[in-house]
């Protein structure tokens, strides 16, 4: 049996029930200590039965885990693409609040445990395209995010859903580097009709396994048919808004990215082209170089931009 599912989201990305059963089971039981990946490992069992080095079922290889867990970018912790593998440690994670407030009718601040009470997690296959030109396949833990704004019912009001990551400069060395033109914290927003679409996922894992904190644990966005920088990370506050809500990489330079900042082949970035990416792992000999998709494959989100100038508004 499937989890019941949305009707645009691929059966083929969603795992059955009964495999999830065992991953709700632990994540349920081992609520309060999230931050410990350890706690929440997954039976061996498990990862053997899912096979995460066999082709995953969107018909495209998966990236090792190793690749998609040290090849970073959390601004937050320096601009390498190693540095959130080798400091986002020193960020604590336990104990973790998420504020979700403005136009809703039931704002709340959630501990995690109790953000995630009562909502099934699924397991979604992501592409996930970097504005950079590189890209990966991953299957992150999760659920739609709508789920969550369910809990606090947006007011009719609402029209975006603002995003905000922790700000915490004693655990956030790249925050206090010199270089860094970034006004922190990182901030990132989507119109509430996107944050509403099932493919939007909060995600809470990947791999099987609780995210690690580089890959911005305990709870980050995906949104998968959008370039990776839109994914924002380590959460700590939701915001329900009327106005379209500022974004770190579109106020540090607005021509080169965009609000919604869709997956799109045919509109470049002013310094390179966006028509194809390098799938990773890559190398010099070996580039993995494959064209780029509208929407990164993701085309069912097409009717949230009808009649709209993607051009202009990339
Ligand atoms: N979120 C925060 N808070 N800080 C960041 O620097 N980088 C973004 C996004 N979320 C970023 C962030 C970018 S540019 C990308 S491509 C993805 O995270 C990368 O996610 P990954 O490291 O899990 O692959």
């Amino acid at each position: 049996m499937l989890i019941k599912k949305p009707s645009d989201v691929r059966p083929s990305e969603i795992t059955p029930r009964e495999v999830y059963q065992s991953r709700r089971q632990f994540i349920a039981g081992a609520g309060a200590a999230l931050a410990s990946a350890s706690a929440l490992a997954l039976p061996s069992a498990w990862l053997d039965e899912r096979g995460y080095r066999a082709d995953d079922p969107i018909g495209e290889a998966m990236t090792p885990e190793a690749d998609a867990k040290r090849y970073n970018n959390f601004y937050e912790f320096g601009t390498d693409k190693s540095d959130p593998a080798a400091y986002a440690h020193e960020m604590t994670i336990d104990p973790w609040a998420v504020k979700v407030d403005g136009l809703v009718k039931n704002e709340k601040t959630f501990g995690i445990e109790d953000l995630l009470s009562g909502i099934d997690m699924e397991e979604r296959i992501y592409r996930l395209r970097c504005v950079e030109a590189w890209s990966m396949v991953i299957p992150w833990i999760g659920f739609p995010i709508k789920k969550l704004l369910d809990k606090v019912e947006p007011l009719g009001s609402a029209k975006y859903v603002a995003f905000e990551t922790l700000f915490r400069s004693s655990e956030m060395r790249g925050t206090r580097s010199l270089f860094s033109s970034i006004d922190w914290p990182y901030v990132e927003g989507l119109r509430l009709d996107e944050a509403n679409h099932p493919l939007a996922i909060l995600a809470i894992g990947m791999y099987g396994d609780v995210l690690p904190n580089q890959n911005g644990a305990p709870i980050r966005l995906v949104v998968p048919w959008k370039y990776g920088f839109k994914s924002i990370k380590s959460i700590v506050r939701i915001r329900l808004t009327d106005k379209e809500p500022p974004t770190t990489w579109n106020l540090l330079q607005p021509s080169e990215y965009g609000f919604y900042a869709n997956v799109n082949p045919t509109v470049d970035h002013p310094r390179w082209s966006q028509a194809s990416e390098r799938r990773l792992p890559s190398s010099l000999f070996d580039p993995n170089r494959i064209a780029t998709r509208m929407f990164n494959g993701y085309e069912e989100v097409a009717p949230l931009y009808a009649g709209m100038n993607l051009r202009r508004r990339y």
